[in-house]
């Protein structure tokens, strides 16, 4: 009796295991390999996977990243912004909110797409496998992984526009943008003074004649890390993390980590003046600024005009392949750039 109970203690367990897994909800699910779990097992399967990205990292990762993940790779010298330093486990592009550890899909997105507009490469090519090791291995730099929770990734709403509904969508993103969010503090604007004065009246403020210096480009902001960083203008500039709608939802409502770049989902309910009354603002208008922003993205020339070069790259004009070098550091744009392809 005490011999077949023993036996069937291992099977128990298992069905214990995945009855615990069934119950959570699928966003809290832990179906990554990456996390060492308690079993023996598959602490070592961990160990292997952990050991396979290490190789995979120092492949492709260690000339920028550097060989103790601290981001002072060797090309790290030549990089604006410099490529992320993972010991101090801040990362920017997450569905979590600012200041929080970012998911493992959050990982494996920026690895498999890369960051447009930086030296970040698209990893596309590698396999599944592989990336999940790479995740693997970029935790082991840092002991915040394994000392803080888990963080989960903010409220998702529902696109409540979609293709059909694009022009009303830009239309109300164009008034929460300027008359609600003044994104424009920080981001340019795109409408004439008096126009965004009256988006604020709207929006139950008080008409407002005075605007800061430099209202039509971006505002420099330093990071945690005391670099400048020009926050995108989305006419000129591209967006790091993705320029389908769904990636600017996710940017906008879960804001960057390190940067001013808020988390705009805990700062957008409120609700209408009587019960009944429709909001004034919700999570639905999220949505409405990421259709807003993808049509200033699209309006982005294919080529920029002599002397137009982006705020965003001041510091350190990054010149785009086949272009003529400057003989000496300045603003001016190169004569010519080659066509940009532009996907969404
Ligand atoms: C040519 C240089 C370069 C190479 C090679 C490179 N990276 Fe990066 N990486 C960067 C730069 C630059 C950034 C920061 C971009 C920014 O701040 O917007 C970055 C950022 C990241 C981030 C942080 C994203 C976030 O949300 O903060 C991760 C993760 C990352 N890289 C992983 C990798 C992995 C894994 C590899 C190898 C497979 C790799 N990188 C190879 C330059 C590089
Ligand atoms: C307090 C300043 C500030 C405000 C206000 C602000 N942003 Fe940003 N935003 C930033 C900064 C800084 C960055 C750039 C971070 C970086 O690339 O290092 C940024 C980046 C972005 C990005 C690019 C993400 C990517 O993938 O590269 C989007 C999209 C964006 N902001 C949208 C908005 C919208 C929409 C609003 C208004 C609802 C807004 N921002 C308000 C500072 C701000």
């Amino acid at each position: 009796m005490k011999r077949t109970m023993f036996r069937c203690l291992p099977v128990v367990l298992v069905v214990l295991w995945i009855g615990a897994c069934a119950d959570k909800p699928a966003d809290e699910r832990d179906e990554d390999m990456s996390r060492p779990a308690t079993f023996g097992f598959q602490t070592s399967l961990h160990q292997t996977l952990i050991d396979e990205g290490k190789i995979t990292y120092e492949r492709y990762c260690l000339g920028c990243h550097g060989a103790a993940g601290d981001g002072a790779g060797e090309a790290a010298v030549f990089l604006n912004p410099r490529p992320r330093n993972f010991v101090t486990a801040r990362f920017k592009f997450s569905s979590t909110r600012s200041g929080q550890l970012p998911t493992d899909d959050d990982l494996r997105r920026t690895i498999k797409n890369g960051l447009r507009g930086s030296a970040m490469p698209p990893f596309n090519l590698l396999s599944d496998r592989k990336v999940d090791a790479l995740v693997a291995y970029i935790k082991t730099f840092s002991p915040e992984w394994t000392e803080r929770e888990p963080a989960s990734p903010v409220p998702f709403v529902d696109d409540p526009y979609g293709e059909e509904g694009r022009a009303e969508a830009v239309a109300r993103g164009e008034a929460v943008y300027h008359g609600f969010a003044s994104c424009w503090s920080c981001h340019p604007a795109y409408v004439s003074e008096a126009r965004i004065s009256d988006y604020i009246v709207q929006f139950g403020g008080q008409p407002r004649e005075v605007f800061r210096p430099g209202l039509y480009e971006s505002d420099g902001k330093a990071n945690d890390e005391g670099e400048m960083v020009y926050p995108p203008d989305f006419r000129r500039d591209y967006v790091r993390a993705g320029m389908t709608v769904r990636d600017i939802y996710r940017s906008v409502s879960a804001g960057i980590t390190g940067t001013a770049m808020p988390t705009w989902i805990d700062s957008i309910d409120v609700p209408g003046k009587s019960p009944g009354d429709p909001p004034v603002v919700s999570q639905k208008d999220l949505w409405a600024m990421s259709y807003y922003v993808q049509e200033l993205l699209r309006q982005r020339p294919p080529l920029f005009d002599e002397g137009q070069v982006s705020v965003r790259n001041r510091p350190r004009p990054i010149y785009l392949h086949g272009a003529p070098t400057p003989a000496a550091p300045s603003e001016a744009a190169p004569t010519s750039q080659p066509d940009v392809d532009f996907e969404f």
